[in-house]
């Protein structure tokens, strides 16, 4: 059962069928992503490629999408709003894969820093005319806003959380963990895995799948995004209430030991601000690029890859390690145009 899985395999419904009717999911990716080598064989190196976790837009999105569209078709509605900065590969991935499942997705932007991503990703949704809107500064307008697309949507509204992290956000990554698990073939799990954190759903995920699993990994956390969005009080709260959602609506998940002691969240890689270009996330990625062929960009992926460089270095000697990609591989198909002003205004969101 390791490969050629149907597109949109859940290991998770595999192990316990009675979740997929409390919490629906709406199969997305093409599953199982690769799990690859990197370098020779004496050197415990492995990587998880949800950067190909769809063939139009793939990244780590993808998993936690499944089950909140999943929530939004349950509920019958076909309006969606999500927030995230004005790059946000988050607010892109639930207008691409919203819209190809017939939900309208409202994005609700927010300031960031410019990076040569940006662009790119008004680009692509100007092409799908996404529809996005600036968050409002003060939060008595934001409410009105929100009030004002309830109104509208026909047939209710759902709101996706920034990031798409929620517990029922994360159990993409739980199924995620149980998926690795059915392509490891060596006699001892992984002992650290190494995935960039924005808004933890993803290493929350991961943990809490870890501890299904009964395997001892380590979850390295790398923070990407400021304290107050990935810290470990956040992540003990997150995988609580994951695994809780997850007892209860199958008593037979169990009790869970204490995910979140797993997780040691990583300190010295954002830099000063989110998405700051820093020297060690280049420098990650031009070596993961010369070594291993393996594109990284300096956000998220190239932060998570320099935490594991350093690491290696005081570890020459190590058990198996894992880096989960996270960035979407897929490249946007040919020329996507030039901005119009209704999307080139957004840029004035950068700093
Ligand atoms: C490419 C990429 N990697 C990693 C992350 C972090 O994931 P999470 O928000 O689940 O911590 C994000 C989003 O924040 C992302 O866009």
């Amino acid at each position: 059962m390791t490969f050629n899985q149907p597109a949109g395999y859940s290991y998770l419904a595999e192990r316990f069928p009675a979740l997929t009717r409390h919490l629906p999911r709406l199969p997305l990716g093409d599953y199982p992503t690769p799990l690859q080598r990197l370098g020779d064989r004496r050197r415990g190196l492995w990587v998880k490629r949800d950067d190909c976790t769809h063939p139009v837009y793939g990244g780590n999105k993808i998993r936690k999408l499944e089950y909140l569209l999943g929530d939004a078709r349950q509920r019958g509605s076909a309006d969606v709003v999500t927030f995230g900065g004005v790059g946000s590969n988050h607010v892109l991935a639930t207008a691409i894969h919203g819209g190809a499942l017939g939900v309208r997705t409202t994005g609700m932007m927010l300031p960031q820093r410019m990076t040569d991503y940006v662009r790119g990703t008004l680009e692509r949704h100007q092409q799908i005319d996404s529809r996005l809107l600036r968050s409002p500064a003060a939060r008595r307008a934001r409410v009105d806003l929100m009030r004002q697309l309830r109104d509208g949507a026909e047939s209710g509204l759902t709101v996706v959380p920034l990031g798409g992290t929620s517990p029922r956000g994360s159990i993409g990554y739980v199924n995620a963990a149980l998926e690795l698990a059915t392509q490891w073939k060596r006699p001892q799990p992984p002992e650290r895995i190494y995935v960039a954190a924005g808004t933890m759903g993803t290493a929350a995920g991961l943990a809490v799948g870890l501890s299904l699993l009964d395997w001892p990994t380590e979850v390295h956390a790398v923070r990407v995004t400021a304290p107050f969005q990935v810290n470990a009080i956040g992540m003990k709260k997150l995988t609580t209430k994951l695994a809780l959602l997850l007892q209860r609506h199958d008593p037979r998940v169990g009790e869970l030991a204490t995910p979140w002691r797993r997780v040691t969240i990583r300190e010295d890689y954002l830099g000063e601000d989110y998405a700051d270009v820093t020297p060690a996330s280049q420098r990650a990625v031009d070596e993961s690029m010369r070594r291993w062929g393996l594109p990284l960009e300096t956000t998220y992926t190239g932060k998570a890859m320099a935490c594991l460089l350093d690491d290696l270095s005081e570890h020459p000697s190590h058990g198996d390690w894992l880096f989960w990609h996270t960035y979407n591989g897929r490249a946007a198909p040919g020329s996507l145009g030039a901005l119009e002003s209704g999307y080139a205004d957004f840029l004035s969101l950068c700093r």
